[in-house]
């Protein structure tokens, strides 16, 4: 990479048969990558993709990726078919989910203890389409680099056109620092594209995350929802104003009355607050506040009041806080 990180986020990048413009895309994100936040994104822009979705405008379908998760191949290919034909960029396989749920049915990061399913699921999946095909997934279900290696390379035999890695052991729910060093073992044992995902905060972490592992491109995920103008920033060299944080949680407020009925919507905007409050310093009060109010009038009124100070940032949010 050359020193100018926008620069290097700007050059395209060959997935499969097509390619992207920017080399940072938004890690999937349930519930909170839904239809009236990714609107939101796409009023900064600066990705290259955004996922994951299962209701979409028409002009955003040529950037999306749809993550779909399951344990038997066919099924998983005929999703895969549905999407194709939907118009969208591309398919990722979740094999990185490790919430009981999921795992419990034999999904998501759950495969990874079973490669040579896994990696006929992801066979299967590229037997019945085309278009790009992404897969997901974490180290496994030990510490131990050559495992996370070793599912790279069936990922890549089996017909995957990237990856997205999160360097963490499937248990880990975010506690521990992602193991960074092992994205660029992945790097090297495949030819196909390699995104790093896990922890990167800011500028200074995303140069660092594809100067130390060679990541051909990043996913970012809870940055994004703390300041959806993240990919514009990263890849634009946007200025960022005070005025940005306001702005953006209205905006994200009247596009999810605009998508969602009321209930949805207010229930949406509370798990966008998790985030977005960690970006202050006192954003524990902010949050309360948003998690109590019965309806979006009321949250108008309560972020209006918060900002009447310009609040003090955190110099690096910490997303686990409020937990
Ligand atoms: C609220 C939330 C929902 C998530 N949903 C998914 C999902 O549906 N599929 C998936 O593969 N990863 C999911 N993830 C994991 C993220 O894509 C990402 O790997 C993780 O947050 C680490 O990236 P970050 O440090 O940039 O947030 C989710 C994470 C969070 C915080």
């Amino acid at each position: 990479m050359t020193d100018n990180l926008a620069e290097y986020l700007r050059q395209p990048l060959k997935i499969g048969s097509k390619s992207i413009e920017k080399r940072l895309v938004l890690a999937p994100l349930t519930f909170l990558g839904n239809i009236a936040f990714r609107e939101l994104v796409s009023r900064y822009g600066g990705y290259g993709l955004l996922s994951p979705c299962y209701r979409w405008r028409d002009e955003e379908r040529s950037q999306l990726v749809c993550q779909i998760f399951g344990a038997d191949p066919l099924t998983m290919a005929n999703a895969a078919r549905r999407i194709e034909s939907e118009g969208l960029f591309g398919v990722d396989i979740n094999f990185g989910c490790s919430n009981a749920t999921i795992c419990r049915r034999n999904c998501g990061a759950a495969l990874l203890k079973d490669p040579d399913l896994a990696a006929a699921i992801v066979a299967e999946v590229r037997g019945a389409v085309t278009f790009p095909l992404t897969v997901k997934f974490r180290i496994g279900w030990r510490d131990d680099p050559a495992i996370a290696v070793r599912l790279a390379q069936r990922f890549e035999d089996a017909g995957a056109d990237a990856l997205i890695f999160h360097p963490r052991v499937a248990p880990d729910r975010r506690s521990r620092p992602p193991k960074w060093a092992y994205i660029g073992m992945v790097k090297q044992a495949v030819n196909i594209p390699v995104f790093g995902n896990g922890d990167v905060f800011d500028r200074d972490d995303c140069r660092r995350m594809i100067q130390e592992t060679g990541c051909d491109g990043v996913a970012l995920g809870r940055m994004a929802v703390a300041r959806p103008w993240i990919f514009a920033e990263l890849t634009e060299n946007i200025q960022i104003g005070p005025e940005m944080f306001m702005d953006a949680a209205l905006q994200l407020a009247r596009l999810l009355e605009t998508h969602y009925d009321p209930v949805a919507a207010i229930k949406r905007f509370k798990r966008f607050a998790f985030y977005f409050c960690a970006n202050f310093c006192f954003g524990h009060s902010l949050y309360s506040g948003i998690l109590k109010a019965g309806d979006m009038k009321e949250v108008d009124t309560i972020l209006r009041r918060f900002f009447e100070k310009v609040p003090d940032l955190s110099s690096r949010p910490n997303m686990n806080f409020f937990s």
